[in-house]
């Protein structure tokens, strides 16, 4: 059976990534039904086009999106990631952002996973808020955030759920809950709420400014994270320096119902200072292309990506290097 895939190289790195982690998925054997899209800033920047309505109707007959990296420095903040990646988001309801990390054994550090999910349709990025009196002195600028109980219990009970089925069986809410009293409320009502469904899911709570020091001193506390979009994003910035660089932080966003494509992407952005010089490890875009065949039932073919991905061999050299030593393991 071949699985119909929309790639979205997008800008800078992204189509070099994407490329290793096709290139990786066809070595591993599974059959793809490949639909390329040229959408990005470059686009943007050629025609003025940034995500068409039609094309997201086509996306609709897909079963899974691939995208490398979106983003140019020519093009004016949030016009393409609020056009294209946050657009597909929403439109797409991927409300579920999952975040994988691997923190490799070290001295004081025995060598775990743990994974972050973040809510991915709501929050600061719903994008409500606006100017009064812009250019003014008088000028005022709100930015709110928006959650609903519909939105947040769906995100927290895909927690539970995932925390369920791991080994430790422990889910940490994080969010700002003392300062942050009306979201963080509702979130942690909620977080009550569904865990009395789970009985064998410990819970924890902590604060996201103290979550930043257990992420570095003493990430072995955590096994499933569950936190706000905005929270989510940062916390996953920091959960991919912690466990061997951004280059190798994979994420899906999720429509776990399967009622439209859900969409995997590295973590990294396009990184446009070093495009076309194959210093950009293709890891994190090959780790998120394992993700997507996780979705796809093909789990056999994602654990060997895995597994070649975690093999020190295979992290030397060139983009398409890297990309040829994992493509030859799996
Ligand atoms: C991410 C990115 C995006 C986000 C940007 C590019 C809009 O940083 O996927 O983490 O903030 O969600
Ligand atoms: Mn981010």
């Amino acid at each position: 059976m071949s699985h119909k895939v929309g790639v979205i190289g997008g800008d800078g790195i992204g189509p070099e990534v994407i490329k290793e982690g096709l290139k990786v998925i066809e070595a591993a054997g599974v059959n793809l039904e490949i639909h390329d899209y040229d959408l990005g800033g470059e686009r943007y920047l050629r025609d003025g086009v940034v995500l068409p309505d039609s094309v997201l109707d086509e996306w609709r007959a897909l079963d899974v999106l691939y995208l490398g990296a979106v983003g140019t420095p020519d093009v004016p903040p949030g016009l393409i990631e609020r056009g294209l990646l946050l657009k597909m988001r929403f439109d797409l309801d991927l409300y579920i952002n999952l975040r994988p990390f691997v923190v490799a054994k070290s001295e004081n550090n025995e060598g775990h996973d743990f994974m972050v999910i973040r809510e991915n349709t709501e929050g600061a990025y719903a994008g409500e808020g606006g100017f009064l009196r812009k250019g003014t002195p008088h000028e005022v600028a709100t930015q709110g955030s928006v959650n609903t109980r519909h939105g947040v219990e769906r995100c927290i009970r895909y927690a539970f759920e995932l925390a369920n089925s791991r080994e430790k069986k422990h889910l940490t809410l994080v969010h700002k809950t003392n300062v942050l009293t009306f979201a963080g409320d509702l979130w942690g009502r909620t977080f009550q709420a569904v865990a009395e469904e789970y009985p064998s899911v410990e819970t924890s709570y902590n604060h996201v400014d103290a979550a930043c020091i257990y992420f570095v001193e003493n990430p072995q506390r955590y096994d499933v994270i569950v936190t706000d979009n905005l929270f989510g994003d940062i916390l996953t910035d920091l959960g991919g320096a912690i466990s061997g660089g951004i280059g190798l932080a994979s994420s899906a966003n999720l429509n776990p119902e399967r009622t439209s494509p859900s969409m995997f992407e590295p973590v990294h952005g396009s990184a446009p200072d070093i495009v076309g010089t194959g210093k950009a490890n293709p890891t994190a875009a090959i780790l998120s292309g394992a993700l997507m065949l996780d979705f796809l039932m093909e789990d056999e073919a994602a654990r060997r990506i895995e597994r070649a991905c975690a093999d020190p061999k295979t992290q030397n050299g060139s983009t398409s290097e890297i990309g040829d030593a994992i493509a030859a393991q799996v």
